[in-house]
């Protein structure tokens, strides 16, 4: 089993997202202790944003008609798409920034979303390729926002995931979250204990569903 471990916070020891996702991880290999892991650090190394360069990918152009600079980006879009295909299991680590994700996430998920490779438009409208993967997004964010009605309609950020994951065709996309961090350090507190038992839930529910479905 492979797990693919992907951080974008640039907080680095003081992230929150970074400690929910170590100790989701923690516990995948605590479950799975033959789990091969490998780390995505985006905030050291994040792709750049897409130019013209990085579409060439998007725009067809065949290998011999590509600078070298095209030739570099498609050679690292190329491997972050194959080590996300590869995964079994994607654990991401999701600041909520200005209502949405970091732009290091979306700019991986820019190189990812490769048609043909993570999706495909058919007659039937578009079609996931990378079904079959866990998902696990440790959310981070400074207000709460699951728990306010008022407030869910400004969350572009787990939505947004959740939106491009299904895209790709996952449908097993499971959210864990430490909301309210910046409203105290009593609450902080409060929504890293509650991030811990999610973290439990959601590792054990996925362990089971594995189970199940390698019974069935
Ligand atoms: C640039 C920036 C933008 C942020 N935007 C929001 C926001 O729109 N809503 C919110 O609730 N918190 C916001 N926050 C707070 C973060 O979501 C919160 O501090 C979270 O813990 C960040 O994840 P990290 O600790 O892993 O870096 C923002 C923080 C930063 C640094």
């Amino acid at each position: 089993m492979r797990l693919l471990h992907i951080d974008s916070s640039p907080l680095g020891g003081n992230s929150v997202s970074r400690e929910l996702t170590q100790r989701v991880v923690a516990q995948w290999r605590a479950t799975h202790p033959h789990s091969r892991v490998e780390h995505l650090d985006l905030a050291r190394e994040a792709p750049s944003h897409l130019n013209l360069d990085s579409l060439g990918f998007r725009l067809g152009v065949n290998a011999e008609g590509l600078s070298d600079a095209q030739r570099q980006e498609n050679e690292l879009s190329e491997k972050l798409v194959s080590q996300f295909l590869a995964a079994d299991v994607v654990v991401v680590g999701a600041p909520m920034y200005n209502f949405s994700v970091p732009s290091q996430l979306k700019a991986w998920i820019d190189r990812v979303a490769q048609a043909g490779r993570t999706f495909k438009y058919t007659e039937k409208g578009p079609v996931g390729l990378a079904a079959g993967k866990t998902v696990i997004v440790a959310s981070s964010r400074g207000g709460m926002y699951s728990t306010n009605p008022a407030l869910t309609s400004l969350d572009h950020q787990e939505s947004y995931l959740k939106t491009v994951f299904g895209f790709f065709g996952i449908t097993d996309v499971r959210f864990v979250r430490a909301e309210g961090v910046a409203m105290g350090e009593e609450a902080k507190q409060k929504a890293l204990a509650n991030a811990d038992i999610e973290i439990k839930a959601a590792v054990t529910e996925a362990a089971n569903d594995e189970a199940a479905a390698l019974v069935a």
